[in-house]
């Protein structure tokens, strides 16, 4: 299906920018400050991500925490993915209620209120799959999926060295699966393993060598399990940062990838070449507006804390014609574009356009992603999972 065709009723709130939808050169008249997607870029970026992943034997279930946008979801599974991963009980009821098969949350559900919420949505989805890692939460859970018509898919979440989630030990990993596969209302489907820091270390051999231990460490636990009759079925994990070793080691059978789709300052960083390039473009652009330009060398646009994540880097000035121009903070809701040396300030009103720092918690400070080709905008796709409940 190609981009740029909406999938969902035309009843749904677009914003204000909807009005400019298939307006030749209406991208420079959005209103402010407004995420951008190049859907050029990001379709180059859905095929190669496929391609990669198909000539690795990998399979895709891309991880909807980065884009929390059921339209893009959509596309993802029309590019061949078997369900999205979801951070969030919240992401998940959204995708599954978008009609995405295959979700995985890949958080572990924790009290009685959300496996209630988790139960009520496994009820109403197809091959819907959960992680644990706790013996207390995997009775509360299968207890609770006594009311479920099928039994529930369980992962076993597994700590490679981040020490968020998971169990280390083989010999817990064990127990826990074996637990799943006893329960009578539950499944036992595989593991999960993430490790997030290493996504992030910018020297591809330096994280080869870091990631190779837990790689390591994953085989031993996946022959711990093979040992005791337990074998995964679905060993699930990895991000952008590691596909490129992901690729080549054949431990994984699905990955897990998000910030591939729009990338970021960040992780235009990291070393990941694959078939000797970097294989993903920016796709994702915020779009600010220049609001006062009478100081000397810099201009002040609308764009500050309440538009960007402010965990990582400053955004990146992306305008060609203000190479050499850097984005400094100025607060919640301004930024100042510290003129390069022969750049001309631009008008006041004038667009910029910036690469987000971190795309996932800059994503989920706003409504809509607005899809252009060239200079125009032609369509609007709410990011409608965002939140945090
Ligand atoms: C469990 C899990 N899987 C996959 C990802 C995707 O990683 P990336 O955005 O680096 O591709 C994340 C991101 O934080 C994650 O937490």
């Amino acid at each position: 299906m190609p981009c740029g065709t909406r999938m969902s009723p035309a009843e749904t709130d677009l914003g204000p920018n909807e009005g400019l939808i298939e307006v030749p050169g209406s991208r420079r008249a959005l209103l402010t400050p407004a995420l951008v997607v190049d859907l050029d870029k990001f379709e180059t970026n859905l095929l190669r991500h496929q391609r990669i992943c198909g000539e690795a034997g990998l399979r895709m279930r891309p991880h909807a925490k980065t884009h929390k946008c059921s339209e893009i979801a959509k596309r993802q599974a029309e590019a061949g993915a078997v369900g999205v991963c979801c951070a969030t009980l919240h992401e998940a009821e959204v995708m599954v209620g978008a009609g995405i098969d295959g979700v995985l949350i890949t958080s572990p559900v924790v009290g009685a209120a959300r496996i209630g919420r988790m139960i009520k949505l496994a009820g109403s989805a197809r091959r819907f799959k959960l992680v644990a890692d706790n013996p207390v939460n995997l009775r509360a859970i299968s207890e609770a999926a006594e009311a479920l018509a099928q039994p529930l898919e369980v992962l076993v979440d597994i700590d490679i060295g981040m020490q968020r989630t998971g169990v280390a030990a083989p010999e817990d990993a064990v127990a826990l699966a074996r637990m799943i596969s006893e329960a009578p209302n539950l499944t036992y489907r595989g593991v999960q393993a993430y490790s997030g820091r290493v996504q992030h270390i910018n020297d591809l051999t330096e994280r080869r060598q870091v990631y190779g231990e837990q790689l390591a460490h994953l085989k031993t636990v996946i022959e711990a399990l093979g040992a005791a009759g337990l074998p995964p079925a679905i060993v699930t994990g990895g991000g952008t940062g590691s596909l490129v070793i992901d690729i080549e080691t054949g431990i994984f059978t699905e990955h897990q990838t998000g910030s591939y789709i729009f990338m970021d300052v960040e992780y235009n960083e990291v070393s990941m070449p694959i078939a000797g390039n970097i294989p993903f473009q920016t796709s994702l652009l915020m779009q600010c507006t220049v609001v006062s330009n009478n100081a000397d060398g810099f201009v002040t646009i609308n764009g500050g804390y309440k538009s960007f994540a402010t965990d990582g880097p400053k955004p990146k000035v992306a305008d060609p014609e203000l190479s050499g121009s850097i984005y400094d903070r100025f607060g919640d809701e301004h930024g100042k574009i510290v003129l390069g040396p022969g750049n001309l300030a631009p008008e006041l009103g004038a667009p910029v356009n910036l690469i987000t720092p971190h795309c996932d918690p800059t994503v989920n400070l706003h409504n809509y992603l607005h899809c252009v080709r060239g200079d125009k905008l032609v369509d609007i796709w709410p990011i409608d999972a965002r939140g945090v409940l």
